[in-house]
């Protein structure tokens, strides 16, 4: 199956950018600082899927995710919704800026494709 190679400055800080991958949206989100503090301090507790954000980023930076909400599968949207993340309108799904489902009738955390980072600047993933 395909893999793409993505320039990382095709995504500016604090901005979650849309791509497509073997036919479906990926988002590619490059973190603050602040993000990536706030996603590594949730209580797992609080958690619908349970995962630690240092389980779903190998660059804590750079969040790659596919765009498809794990409940029937529309495309969330990015910057909105309650926890800082992402928003699935369709029926109400929020999701935090770890991809993580938060709020609402999605069942699971947004999948985290296998991804790498072969050079300086370029993300792979596939
Ligand atoms: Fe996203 Fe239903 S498809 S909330």
């Amino acid at each position: 199956l395909a893999s793409i190679e993505i320039p990382l400055s095709d995504v500016p800080e604090g901005k979650s950018v849309t791509f497509k991958w073997r036919g479906k949206p990926l988002f590619i989100r490059h973190r603050t600082a602040e993000e990536i503090a706030k996603e590594e301090s949730v209580n797992l507790s609080e958690l619908r899927d349970p995962q630690h954000d240092n389980q779903r980023v190998i660059k804590p930076e750079f969040l790659i995710v596919l765009g498809v909400c794990t409940h029937l599968g529309c495309v969330p949207i990015a910057d909105a919704g309650d926890f800082g993340g992402y928003y699935c309108p369709c029926h109400g799904s929020h999701y935090d800026a770890s991809g993580r489902i938060r709020k609402g009738p999605a069942p699971a955390n947004l999948e985290v494709p296998e991804h790498s980072f072969p050079s300086e600047g370029i993300v792979k993933v596939g």
